[in-house]
């Protein structure tokens, strides 16, 4: 049985960036009575053209890092990359912690689409990740799935460089073909990449009114509830839960982010994980 100190601790959230805020916006509409500290690992950002080798060794030190010294009581990956390439290792190393992954949500965007035709808009370490293509092998049978892997993109938002960011979303878009309601055309966009939702105004303007994006920050946030609930470490209280914000790299995206996106407005902390670089 854990003890209250336990469901007091923190929930560890990271990313490479600051595209993990929109998971943590997630959790923290979910659990607002819940302690987060989101770490952003920018000096080692971006992820999603990186090796598995690497994407594990940064996972397992950044985990490491917010257990250790940030006790925390369970772990969020908000990082389609990083879940990809990491999460059974993170697991395998800390069989008692709670640790949840995300990845793109292209079930729920083949069983909403009308047209049978999804797009799917992730980075291309996810893309070619083993964990993805077993999901894609999975759901062959229910929809045509048109993947795009978005080079540039999340290091554009992540920059703050509007104008990339527009010229990459309508590059990715157009390559994916005809977006609509008609057959042939793709009805459901998956943002396989926790920075995309950050830019889904552009993206939305882009592929159309009657096109649906699909994120998986609101899933991610209820399995964690599930989880924290069936170890017996949510927090109960009345008052609202406290965030921090890490970064081992620039500060100035997340606080610019986190104001803008989240309404927070915080001192970033800058902090040193070690490991590869
Ligand atoms: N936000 C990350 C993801 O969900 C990775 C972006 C990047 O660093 O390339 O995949």
């Amino acid at each position: 049985m854990p003890t209250a100190a336990q469901a007091e601790a923190p929930i560890g959230v990271f990313d490479s960036g600051v595209g993990g805020l929109s998971v943590l916006r997630a959790l923290r509409a979910q659990l607002p009575q819940e302690n987060f500290v989101y770490l952003s690992d920018a000096a080692h950002a971006p992820y999603g053209e990186r090796t598995d080798d690497y994407l594990t060794a940064r996972a397992l030190r950044v985990a490491d890092y917010l257990i250790g010294q940030r006790g925390v009581k369970s772990l969020v990956v908000a990082c389609n990359t990083a879940t990809a390439a990491a999460i059974e290792e993170m697991r395998a190393r800390w069989p008692a912690l709670p640790i949840v992954g995300i990845e793109p949500a292209l079930k729920p965007a083949a069983a909403a689409s009308q047209t049978k035709r999804v797009g799917v808009m992730a980075t291309r370490s996810t893309l070619q990740s083993a964990k993805f293509n077993k999901l894609l092998d999975s759901l062959q049978d229910q929809a045509q799935f048109v993947v795009q892997a978005c080079d540039g993109l999340a290091a554009a938002i992540e920059n703050g460089d509007d104008q990339t960011t527009r010229a990459l979303c309508e590059r990715y878009l157009h390559a994916m073909g005809d977006f609509g309601q008609r057959t042939g055309q793709i009805d459901q966009l998956v943002l396989g990449c926790t920075h995309y939702p950050l830019v889904s105004a552009v993206l939305q303007s882009l592929a159309g009114p009657g096109v649906e994006l699909l994120e998986a920050g609101a899933p991610v946030s209820l399995q964690t509830r599930r989880v924290l609930d069936q170890a017996q470490l949510l927090f109960s209280r009345r008052a609202e839960g406290l965030t921090q914000l890490l970064s081992t790299g620039p500060g100035e995206p997340l606080g610019r982010n986190a104001l803008r996106w989240l309404g927070l407005d915080l001192v970033v902390e800058s902090v040193q994980t070690g490991g590869a670089g």
